[in-house]
């Protein structure tokens, strides 16, 4: 009788520290092991394919909570009126160089104000009422207005070299209004409900009738609902037959008619990247050189293969981790743990980080999401990359990249890129130099 009390109190102890010890990526274990079901699949709910977009207004009624964490967020905020509410306009009117092809007056929407911020002018384009942009931008970073042309970046040989004749409706608003990538229509400014979970009339009359929720089925198209919009990309039509040429005026930088659910590979073309070229948009290691490239880098990185989303880390409503406003170190601890089977390997974080506990140094995102990005040419580097695998010193160097991209090097100017990969090192974190590059794909690259 005692030897039995023993053995159950043994088990229930036992079954106790490892509940108590377990990895803190256990609660994941459902989303990582859920079925892939391809790209190709599409997930929309029968019933919605016939609803048409119908506004945030209509969800508020029955969705309060959201809709006050969504209204918060800068998704709400990404197009505003500047009529009637003045204060949406962050840039300084009073210092607009003489040259600028547009006032305050004409000014209808603002796009954007964290970082950057734009104008939109009403304006006749191809015979339809349509949107320009002005020839200046703010931008919030440096408190400067700075000259902007937009047919520089977007599609050079599709679009005359005129800003009064380059409209957003195909270049820009099918990202930035709810509705107008599927319909052509600005059902409304911003980025709001329908833009991520697909139109709502039928689901709105009826809440019986579906609507799409992406983090029901596989984790890999979760991410769709952002990468729609987060991602570099070019027109799809580019893929088959057409020249740039033949989209004369009609080269579309958005994912033409997707709507939640649907395949997005179906609708987008991923702005190229060869491991090892330098383009544009990314470095030759394929991190950011600009904003809008987070799905770019993150389809890459071993964390999405796993099936971890854009939504682990960022709450889709209150948009949570961002720029001056991270959960520090939360954001990677709560999956995390040391010495457990995802990492990191170390029994601590000093030992891990080879810096101490408290030390800027010691932050996660400091060393794994590194400021690689700008967000136009005149901006300091802000933008963090969003491929998370550790990039050393020696690999900056390899792929030819600015010193200050590095981790390592942002904090430790005054060393050498050699300098600190020696530490590194020293420290045991890089075990064989030719093993590390290999997988990255550097030997392959160096032998084509
Ligand atoms: C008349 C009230 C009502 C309106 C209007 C409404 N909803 Fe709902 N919604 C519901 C109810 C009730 C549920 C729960 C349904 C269930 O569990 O079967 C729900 C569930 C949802 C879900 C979760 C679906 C899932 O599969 O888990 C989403 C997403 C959603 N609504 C989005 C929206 C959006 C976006 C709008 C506006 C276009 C909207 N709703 C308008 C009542 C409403
Ligand atoms: C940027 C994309 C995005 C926007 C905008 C957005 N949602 Fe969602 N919403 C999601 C995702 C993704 C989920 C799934 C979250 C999860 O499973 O953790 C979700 C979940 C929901 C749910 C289900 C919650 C649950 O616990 O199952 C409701 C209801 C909902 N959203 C309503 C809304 C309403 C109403 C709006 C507008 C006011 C809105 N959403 C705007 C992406 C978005
Ligand atoms: C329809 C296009 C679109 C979709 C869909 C979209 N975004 Fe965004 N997102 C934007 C734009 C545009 C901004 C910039 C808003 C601004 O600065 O005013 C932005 C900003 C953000 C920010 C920064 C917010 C801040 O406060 O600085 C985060 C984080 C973000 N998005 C995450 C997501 C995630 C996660 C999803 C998917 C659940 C998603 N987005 C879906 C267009 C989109
Ligand atoms: C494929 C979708 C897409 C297209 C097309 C697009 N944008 Fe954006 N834009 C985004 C997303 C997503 C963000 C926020 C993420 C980021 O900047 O990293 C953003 C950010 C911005 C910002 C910075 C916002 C801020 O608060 O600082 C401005 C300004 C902007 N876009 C203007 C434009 C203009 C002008 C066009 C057209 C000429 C355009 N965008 C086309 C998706 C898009
Ligand atoms: C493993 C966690 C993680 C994943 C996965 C992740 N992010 Fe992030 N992301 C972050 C953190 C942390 C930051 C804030 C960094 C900082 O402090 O600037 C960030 C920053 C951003 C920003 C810039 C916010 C700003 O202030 O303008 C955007 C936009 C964004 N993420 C979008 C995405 C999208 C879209 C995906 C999916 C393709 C994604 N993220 C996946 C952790 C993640
Ligand atoms: C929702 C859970 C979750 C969150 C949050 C999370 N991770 Fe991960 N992470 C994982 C999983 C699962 C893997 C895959 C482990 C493996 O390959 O064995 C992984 C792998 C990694 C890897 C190694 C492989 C690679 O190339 O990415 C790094 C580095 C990493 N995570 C860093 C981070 C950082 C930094 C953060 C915070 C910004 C973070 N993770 C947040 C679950 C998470
Ligand atoms: C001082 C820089 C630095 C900081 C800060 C840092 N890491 Fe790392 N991390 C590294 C290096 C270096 C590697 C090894 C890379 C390699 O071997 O390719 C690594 C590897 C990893 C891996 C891959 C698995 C492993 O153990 O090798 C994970 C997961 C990881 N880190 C997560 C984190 C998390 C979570 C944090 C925050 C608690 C963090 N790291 C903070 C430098 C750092
Ligand atoms: C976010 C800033 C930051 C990053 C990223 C960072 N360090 Fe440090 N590092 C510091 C600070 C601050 C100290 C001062 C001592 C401390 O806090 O531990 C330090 C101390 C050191 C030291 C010991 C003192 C010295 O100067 O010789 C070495 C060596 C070092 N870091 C190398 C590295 C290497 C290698 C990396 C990349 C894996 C790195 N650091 C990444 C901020 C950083």
């Amino acid at each position: 009788m005692k030897k039995a009390l023993f053995i159950v109190s043994f088990l229930v102890g036992l079954a106790l520290f490892a509940w108590f010890n377990k990895p803190k990526i256990t609660p994941y274990y459902t989303q990582l092991t859920k079925t892939h079901v391809g790209l190709r699949t599409d997930l929309q709910p029968k019933s919605q394919k016939d609803a048409t977009f119908v506004g945030s207004g209509k969800c508020k009624k029955c969705h309060k909570e959201h809709y006050h964490d969504w209204k918060l967020s800068r998704h709400a905020k990404m197009i505003q009126a500047i009529k009637g509410d003045p204060d949406v306009v962050v840039a300084d009117f009073s210092s607009l160089p003489k040259d600028a092809d547009f006032t305050l007056k004409d000014a209808v929407y603002t796009i954007g104000g964290k970082f950057k911020q734009r104008f939109m002018i009403s304006a006749i384009i191809n015979g339809k009422e349509d949107y320009r942009l002005g020839n200046y931008q703010w931008n919030c970073e440096t408190k400067k207005w700075q000259s902007f042309k937009p047919y520089k970046y977007w599609y050079k040989h599709a679009y005359p070299h005129d800003n009064k004749k380059f409209p957003t409706s195909t270049t820009c608003d099918g990202c930035h209004f709810t509705g107008y990538m599927a319909s052509h229509k600005r059902v409304e400014k911003g980025i709001a409900c329908e833009s991520c979970h697909g139109p709502g009339s039928k689901h709105s009359e009826e809440p019986k009738n579906p609507i799409y929720k992406a983090s029901l089925a596989d984790p890999i198209r979760t991410n769709e609902v952002c990468i729609q919009c987060h991602m570099r990309n070019r027109d799809k039509r580019l893929e088959q037959n057409s020249t740039i040429k033949s989209l004369w005026m009609q080269a579309r930088d958005y994912p033409d008619g997707y709507e939640p659910g649907r395949p997005l590979v179906r609708y987008k073309m991923v702005a190229p990247f060869i491991l090892g070229k330098e383009t544009k948009e990314f470095w030759a290691n394929g991190a950011a050189k600009k904003n809008r490239t987070q799905g770019n880098e993150y389809v890459r990185d071993a964390m999405y293969k796993h099936g971890i989303t854009c939504i682990n880390c960022h709450n889709p409503h209150k948009l949570t981790n961002t720029a001056q406003k991270t959960e520090g170190n939360n954001a990677c601890l709560k999956c995390h743990s040391f010495g457990s089977v995802i990492g990191p390997h170390q029994e601590t974080l000093q030992a891990h980080t080879h810096h101490k506990a408290n030390s800027k140094g010691s932050l996660c995102i400091e060393c794994h999401m590194p400021h690689t990005g700008r967000h136009t040419g005149k901006s300091p580097l802000t933008v963090r990359s969003h491929q998370f695998a550790f990039v050393s010193p020696a690999q900056t160097k390899f792929y030819h990249m600015p010193p200050q991209t590095n981790a390592c090097y942002a904090c430790h100017k005054d060393k050498t890129l050699d300098e600190l990969q020696n530490n590194l090192k020293t420290w045991g974190m890089i075990e064989w130099d030719n093993q590390e590059m290999k997988s990255y794909g550097v030997l392959e690259a160096k032998s084509k």
